[in-house]
Order: C-alpha cells, then structure tokens, then sequence
C-alpha cells in the first residue's frame, strides 16, 4: 500500500548509509578534541540521528532532542513555530549540532538555532539530511548537507507525509497526486 504512491527512489538503503558515513566523518573531524550536544529535531530525524550519532567518532558527544511543530501536518509548513519538546540538557557555553531530516523554507531550523542561542549555546551548527533550497524563506544556510534535492515532497528514512511513510527504508518522491 505505502510503496505504490512513491513514483521514483530517490536515495537506496546503501546511498543513504553512504552518505551518513561522510557526514558522520566531516562532523568527527570537525569537532576533534571537543565536546559535542547532538540535537536531534523529532520526529522526522530519528533514522538519520541515529545512523549518525553511533558513526560520531567523538570521545565526548551526547544526545538530545527537540520538536517543533508548525501547525498543520500537510505538505507545507505555515510560518508559526512552537517548540513543543525542549531539550533537557543544559547548553550554556557549549557547541550545539542541530539533526534535522530536511531544511525546507528555513521557518523551523532559524526558529530552533536562535532559540539554542539566545539558551547560551557558544555554537550551534546545522546538520540535514536533505535541502530544498529553492524553498527558503529564511536566510539559513546548513553546515552540513547530505543532498540537494529539487522541490519535490519525499518520504521515507524517517521522512513523513501526514505521518505516513516513515518506515520506509530508502527514501522515495511522493506521487504529487497524493498531497496536492
Ligand atoms: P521548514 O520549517 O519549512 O524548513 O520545514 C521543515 C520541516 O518540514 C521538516 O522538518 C519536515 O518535517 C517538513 N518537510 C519539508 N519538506 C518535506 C518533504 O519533502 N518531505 C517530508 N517532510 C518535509
Ligand atoms: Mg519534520
């Protein structure tokens, strides 16, 4: 039933271990000798979150999560974030990394980066699965970018349409007559 509405694979399960490992390596090297808070953005980055972090070769990293919603569950995300789960460790004077599946127009990750500052973070980086650049309406850039992807809706790995899909194991284009 799931896998009839995706019309083209976008990334197979050996694509995307792929390029988590390459994040995973750069991220390493970067913050090498330094402790690390990863923060994952529930729910859509549990798959890469967890791929990621246990391919962090960091001696000091832990995890956290946060989730945001931005009312409505369709295809678009409308321009008001709330967090609805905050985080529980305490980021003051420490080196932030931000997971999140996908930066769309940009409304969540600003929302969520200012808020991890004005906590007293020293740093926050942004780490994303995938980026629609072609979407943003907020000027945010990610640090760290597995794929560039067109404007198109995906699924998978994580990824949802109202809820759906998550399971999926590769990361699929949704039919645009199932969200339009
Ligand atoms: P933004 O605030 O518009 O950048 O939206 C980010 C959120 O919108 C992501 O965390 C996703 O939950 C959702 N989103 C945007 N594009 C897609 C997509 O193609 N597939 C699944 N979710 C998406
Ligand atoms: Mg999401």
């Amino acid at each position: 039933m799931l896998h009839k509405d995706v019309f083209e694979k976008l990334m197979s399960e050996e694509e995307l271990a792929q390029t988590v490992s390459a994040l995973a390596e750069r991220i390493s090297a970067d913050y090498a000798g330094r402790e690390l808070i990863v923060v994952g953005v529930l729910k859509g980055s549990v798959m890469f979150f967890a791929d990621l972090f246990r391919r962090l070769t960091l001696d000091e990293c832990q995890m956290d999560f946060m989730a945001a919603s931005s009312y409505g569950s369709g295809a678009a995300s409308s321009g008001k974030i709330t967090l609805t789960k905050d985080i529980t460790c305490n980021v003051i004077g420490r080196d932030v990394l931000i997971v999140e599946d996908i930066l769309d127009t940009g409304n969540t990750l600003s929302y969520l980066r200012d808020y991890l500052l004005e906590k007293g973070a020293a740093s926050v980086k942004i780490c994303t699965l995938f980026d629609k650049p072609s979407r943003r309406k907020k000027p945010i850039t990610a640090d760290y970018t597995g794929r560039v992807v067109e404007d198109l809706f995906i699924v998978g790995y994580g990824l949802d349409y109202s809820e759906h899909y998550r399971n999926l194991p590769y990361v699929g284009v949704l039919k645009a007559e199932i969200y339009s």
